[in-house]
């Protein structure tokens, strides 16, 4: 299962490359917004500083609008990948770009048909977003499930990456169903790694350790 951070901001991203798991980056207008900083800037750092892929999104909402902007955001580097929303003319420019070798991550996706139409158009990866599902009483997780099942069928080749992710519990049930990618607040990379008895355990070692006599 790949790991990507869905983040711009580029401390929280550098962090997480240092912790050693992670395999790609995700962004998006909000997230751009929350740094304060100008799309060029974070997208130039990000790029850079990332190996694996980096999901940048457009924003325009039609065709020509999208396959321009997606010239544009192509310029950033070779790991960049376009990602577009699972709108009707979204999903042409999806099939363009994906028949000139260009990578898309079509995002907004909140049904099992949107992510069949999104790997027929010929998508690298899906982004379902199962915290935005739960939060109207939905469950996030059936969509996830449905797609992999779904992909599995006609052996797809488009990623399912889990978006909007909001615990640590959607990566366990992520993991089960096997999604491709998961990807991940920065608070939630950190709340995978805690568990109070790996606290209380290493204190105690700590504590016996001053215990054992010294020397040779
Ligand atoms: O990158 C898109 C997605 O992960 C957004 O998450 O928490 O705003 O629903 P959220």
């Amino acid at each position: 299962m790949k790991l990507f951070i869905d983040s711009a901001d580029i401390q929280e991203i550098q962090e997480a490359k240092e912790m050693g798991v992670l395999d790609g980056v995700t962004t998006n207008p909000s997230l751009v917004a929350k740094t304060g900083r100008s799309f060029d800037e974070v997208a130039r750092e990000i790029v850079e500083l990332v190996d694996g892929p980096v999901s940048l999104e457009v924003i325009a909402t039609d065709y020509e609008g999208m396959i321009r902007e997606a010239d544009e955001l192509m310029k950033y580097g070779d790991n960049v990948v376009i990602k577009i929303p699972l709108i009707l003319e979204g999903l042409k420019a999806t099939k363009t770009l994906a028949d000139r070798g260009i990578k898309v991550n079509n995002t907004l996706c909140f049904s099992p048909m949107q992510a069949l139409l999104s790997a027929k158009a010929g998508a690298a990866y899906v982004s379902p977003f199962v915290g935005r599902l739960d939060d109207i009483s939905h469950d996030g997780m059936e969509l996830i499930e449905s797609i992999v099942e779904i992909y599995a069928n006609y052996m797809f080749e488009t990623e399912v990456l889990v978006a909007s992710v909001r615990n640590p519990i959607h990566l366990l049930d992520s993991a089960r169903i096997g999604a491709d990618v998961a990807t991940i607040p920065f608070n939630v990379i950190n709340q995978m790694m805690k568990h109070p008895l790996t606290d209380i355990g290493l204190a105690k070692f700590l504590e016996d350790a001053k215990k054992v006599p010294q020397g040779g």
